[in-house]
C-alpha cells in the first residue's frame, strides 16, 4: 500500500492553508498599527484568525508527535527528505512563534484580544512593558518575509515532485489520495 498522511493531518494542513490566506489578507488590508491606532474591526479580525491559527496548531503538533510521518518515497534521496524535513520543523515554529508575538505585541499596545468576541483570552504582557516594543516589528517581519520565503520553497519542492520528478510526494497530502482501488494492490 501508498504510504499517505492519515486524513485528520490532511485536513489539518489545509485547514491552516485556508486560515493563512484569510490572515495575510487581513494583515494587508487592515490600518497600520501604530501608536493610536483605534481597535477596527479588520484589526479584531486579524486578532482572532491569529488566535484560530494558534489553537489549530497546537491540535495539529499534538497530532503529529503522536503520528509519526508516512515513509518517505522510495525515489526521494536522503539529503531531500531531510531538507524538507527541516522545512516543515521550521514552518511548524513559525506557525507557533508568529502568533505568540503577536498576541504579546497586542497585548503591549493595551489592545484587548478575543477569539470573534466569544473569549477573552488572557493578558500575556503588561500595557507598554519596557523593552518590549520590538514585538510588533519581528511579528511582521517573521510573518512577511521569513514564513513566506519558507511556504514559497516548500510549495515549488511540491511543485518539483509532481512536475518534473512525477513521483507521489504531492498526492501523499492530497484529500482521498490513494484511493480505495490503487491501496488494494
Ligand atoms: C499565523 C498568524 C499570524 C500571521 C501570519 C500574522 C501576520 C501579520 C503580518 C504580515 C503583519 C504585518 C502587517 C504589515 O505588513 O504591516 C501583522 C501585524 C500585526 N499582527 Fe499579526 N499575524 C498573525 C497572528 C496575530 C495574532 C494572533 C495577533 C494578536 C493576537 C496579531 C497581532 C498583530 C499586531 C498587533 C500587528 C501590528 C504589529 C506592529 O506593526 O507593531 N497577529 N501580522
Ligand atoms: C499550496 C500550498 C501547499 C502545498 C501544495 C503543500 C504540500 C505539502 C505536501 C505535499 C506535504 C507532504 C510532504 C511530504 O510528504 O514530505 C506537506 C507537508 C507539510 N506542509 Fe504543506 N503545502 C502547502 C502549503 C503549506 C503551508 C502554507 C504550510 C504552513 C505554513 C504548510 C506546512 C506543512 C507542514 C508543516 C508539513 C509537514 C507535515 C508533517 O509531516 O507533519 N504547507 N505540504
Amino acid at each position: 500500500m501508498k504510504s499517505t498522511y492519515t486524513s485528520t493531518a490532511k485536513a489539518l494542513h489545509w485547514l491552516i492553508v485556508a486560515l493563512l490566506i484569510v490572515q495575510f489578507l487581513l494583515a494587508w488590508t487592515m490600518p497600520h498599527i501604530g501608536r493610536d491606532t483605534p481597535l477596527t474591526m479588520l484589526i479584531n479580525l486579524h486578532f482572532s484568525f491569529g488566535m484560530l491559527i494558534l489553537f489549530v496548531v497546537v491540535v495539529r503538533l499534538i497530532w503529529r508527535v503522536t503520528h509519526a510521518e508516512p515513509e518517505p518515497e522510495d525515489s526521494v534521496p536522503p539529503w531531500q527528505h531531510r531538507s524538507a524535513q527541516l522545512v516543515h520543523r521550521l514552518l511548524y515554529l513559525l506557525l507557533l512563534v508568529v502568533p505568540i508575538l503577536g498576541w504579546i505585541n497586542a497585548n503591549w499596545r493595551d489592545y484587548p484580544v478575543t477569539l470573534f468576541s466569544l473569549f477573552q483570552m488572557p493578558k500575556i504582557m503588561a500595557t507598554r512593558a519596557p523593552g518590549w516594543q520590538w514585538t510588533g516589528d519581528l511579528h511582521g517581519l517573521l510573518a512577511n518575509y521569513a514564513m513566506l520565503a519558507l511556504v514559497g520553497l516548500h510549495v515549488v519542492g511540491a511543485l518539483y515532485h509532481y512536475l518534473i520528478r512525477r513521483d507521489q510526494v504531492l498526492q501523499r497530502m492530497l484529500p482521498g489520495w490513494p484511493g480505495k482501488a490503487s491501496s488494494v494492490r
